[in-house]
Parts: C-alpha cells; sequence; structure tokens
C-alpha cells in the first residue's frame, strides 16, 4: 500500500493509531517522513517508532565502524578538553559514550560545574542554552540546531510580557524547557525534578504565573494544593500523548508493575485522581523527572515498571537494573527532536567546533537569576 504521507501523518502515526496499516519502514524513511518527505508511504505507528530507535549500521563491518567513530569522538574530546553531556532521552550509543547522563537538573549542575573548556550538548537547544548561562565563559556545542522542543516553542519573549502585564506583581515560575529569552523574563526557573520544591518555597499569598506545561502545572498545583497559579496552557507533543486510557491499558496487561510517570504527561492528573480515589496504590505509583526514575528503579524492590515518559529512558533502566523488566506505556513515545543527535553529528561537531550555542550577556545575565535561584532552592 502506498499512501502519500507528510510530517503531520508521520508524527500522527508515531503518537496515536497502532491499528494503522504496518509496513516496512527503514529509520531514513521515518526521519524523512518526519521531516516532511511526501514520498514515503504510509507509516504505522510501531513500525516508524521502531525504525527511528533501531540502529541504521547494524552488522559486524557497522560495528567496527562504530568502535571507529567513537575512538574518534573521544580523540576529538581530549583534544578540545570537552565535556559530554547527555539527556536520559538520547539514543544508547550516544548516552554510552557521555561523561554524564541525566535529567535537565543534573545537566544544569554539571554544566555550571564543569572545568572543561568545551560542553559537547546533546540534548536540546534549550538546555544547550541553560548551559551556556551557566557557564558563560565555555564553548557549548550542540551537534544539530535543529534539535528544539514542542514545549519550549509554546511561549515566547512577548507572549510573557503579556501575560506578566495581565497579572501585575506575580511572580514568573518557568519550566527549564524555555528559551533564554524567557526564563529572562522569568522570577524563578525550575524542572519537573524540583517543581514542588520551588513553588512551596514562593510566600503562599504571592500569586504565581507558572509556564510553560499545563500538565506538570496542574500536578504542581494538586500536590501542593496553591489556589493562586495561574498555568499556561502549553504541551509537549509527546508526553501530551500518553493517555489516561494508555496507563489503563498497561495497567490491565501488567497489573503487578510499578508505575512511574513523568509529571509532562497527559495522564498525570487522572493517575492522581486514580490514586485518591484508592484504583492505585500509593507506594506502587509515583510521578518523577527522568532522574527520579532512575532512582526509584534502583532502589524499589519492584520486578517490573511500567514507565510513562519518552522511551529513550529505558536504555539506562534495562542496563543499571538487568534483573528488572521495564515496559513503556506507549512505544510511540519518541521525542524526534532529541533523537537528531547521534554519534556523526557528535564527531563532527567536535571536529569542526559547530554549531555553538552561545546566549548574549545581557540576556544571560537576566536568565541566570531565575536559573540560580533555582538550583538553590534544589
Ligand atoms: P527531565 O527534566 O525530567 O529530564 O525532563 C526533560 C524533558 O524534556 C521532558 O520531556
Ligand atoms: Fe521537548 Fe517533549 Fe522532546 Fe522533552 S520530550 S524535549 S518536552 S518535545
Amino acid at each position: 500500500m502506498s499512501a502519500e504521507v507528510g510530517r503531520v501523518a508521520a508524527a500522527a502515526a508515531l503518537r496515536a493509531d497502532p491499528t494503522v496499516a504496518e509496513v516496512e519502514v527503514g529509520r531514513a524513511a521515518a526521519a524523512a517522513a518526519l521531516r516532511a518527505d511526501p514520498t514515503v508511504v504510509e507509516v504505522g505507528r510501531a513500525a516508524a517508532a521502531a525504525a527511528l530507535r533501531a540502529d541504521p549500521t547494524d552488522g559486524p563491518q557497522a560495528e567496527a565502524a562504530r568502535r571507529d567513530l567513537v575512538a574518534e569522538i573521544l580523540e576529538l574530546k581530549r583534544k578540545r578538553n570537552a565535556v559530554i553531556l547527555a539527556h536520559n532521552y538520547q539514543i544508547g550509543p550516544v548516552q554510552d559514550i557521555a561523561d554524564y547522563v541525566g535529567d535537565s537538573l543534573g545537566l544544569s549542575r554539571q554544566a555550571a560545574a564543569t572545568e572543561a573548556d568545551v560542553i559537547l550538548f546533546c540534548g536540546v537547544h534549550f538546555m544547550a542554552e541553560t548551559a551556556s548561562i551557566l557557564s558563560p565563559d565555555k564553548t557549548v556545542l550542540l551537534p544539530d540546531l535543529t534539535a528544539g522542543c514542542s514545549l519550549a516553542d509554546t511561549i515566547d519573549a512577548e507572549g510573557i510580557r503579556a501575560w506578566k502585564a495581565r497579572y501585575p506583581g506575580a511572580v514568573v515560575v518557568s519550566y527549564v524547557n524555555t528559551s533564554a529569552l524567557v526564563k529572562a523574563e522569568s522570577d524563578y526557573c525550575c524542572t519537573s525534578g524540583n517543581a514542588l520544591k520551588v513553588v512551596r518555597s514562593i510566600p503562599e499569598d504571592q500569586e504565581i504565573l507558572f509556564c510553560p506545561d499545563f500538565f506538570l502545572g496542574s500536578w504542581v498545583q494538586k500536590a501542593t494544593g496553591r489556589r493562586n497559579m495561574h498555568i499556561w496552557m502549553g504541551e509537549c507533543h509527546v508526553h501530551a500523548g500518553i493517555r489516561p486510557s494508555d496507563i489503563g491499558a498497561r495497567r490491565a496487561a501488567v497489573p503487578d508493575a510499578e508505575l512511574m510517570v513523568h509529571p509532562e504527561c497527559g495522564c498525570t492528573a487522572s493517575v492522581l485522581y486514580y490514586l485518591e480515589d484508592g484504583s492505585i496504590s500509593r507506594d506502587r505509583t509515583t510521578v518523577l523527572s527522568t532522574e527520579g526514575m532512575m532512582q526509584r528503579a534502583r532502589t524499589s524492590d519492584a520486578k517490573r515498571f511500567v514507565v510513562a515518559t519518552e522511551t529513550g529512558v529505558l536504555h539506562r533502566m534495562r542496563r543499571e537494573n538487568p534483573d528488572k523488566e521495564f515496559i513503556p506505556v506507549s512505544e510511540g513515545a519518541v521525542c524526534m527532536y532529541m533523537k537528531k543527535i547521534n554519534l556523526e553529528n557528535m564527531r563532527d561537531a567536535l571536529l569542526h567546533m559547530r554549531h555553538e550555542v552561545r546566549v548574549g550577556k545581557e540576556v544571560a545575565d537576566r536568565a541566570r537569576l531565575a536559573i540560580e535561584r533555582m538550583v538553590a532552592i534544589g
């Protein structure tokens, strides 16, 4: 069957319909479909997700080529005095070569503390900007400048200024998934790992504008019982696509598993509801940042986990806990932006010292205040 599909159809296939006819697609074809190649045939959700995950270089020859590439990267890293930071959603080979793999909060801390001259940032653009803000004297390289974030794109400086004008006197708490310009307009930054702590640190009678993630904001509001909090209506297309019905289906299939949910998920509110009405167990359900999930996977005595976030986290979870089983709530929860980074463009970034992400001093100085307040809180 060969129906023409463009970017929207492929993204929709990844997000949604498990019944779409599956055809064999290669990684390049799925990526091309996401980029908008109209010649690609119909792509099913599972096939497209598998293709994006799959290693394009399987086989013994490819294994040797990969080893050479890794050696080249390590040599360039030494030559440039670089550190490699990678987010938990990166593909396995990128995680395996990184000096540090973690969540947004951990990566910010590493960027602030590093003694290296160059930070090779394997994540998305706003994260590289955060590294540049915290380490203005370092050269921050992002291997692919098109590694963006659908959530960060839901708010810009103009939007936040207009919002603030409607609520004079309110303080702004911005999730780290925002541009440097938005952070510069904010009083506090937060990540999924410390959003509760940051909001709790603000006096109770102080009005708050929380942006840009609606699901994270709603979870924080519910967990803190805060009434004077206004929440921006932004969402991440990957996490918003994880619906309560996905959780319900997995819970039914593996009822003994522990459930770990990222607060950006479209199902977070219903998980809280299920917790309150007692239909899921409190000690076997947690709402966590990606690094919080890593810790929980290590420390919990459960043997099976259902994981509701981007599927990149499974690589580390499985490697660090070989005796435990990790089941994604949705195979299609794949962030195409995070998957833009690979060994080839990492090597090219270090070889040619490209693509530098640098935030101008005036914006960086303002944005740093919000980030430093967050880092000080925890
Ligand atoms: P974490 O901070 O939990 O790693 O999340 C970052 C992110 O982009 C989630 O989509
Ligand atoms: Fe942005 Fe969503 Fe990708 Fe995270 S998973 S980087 S929030 S688009």
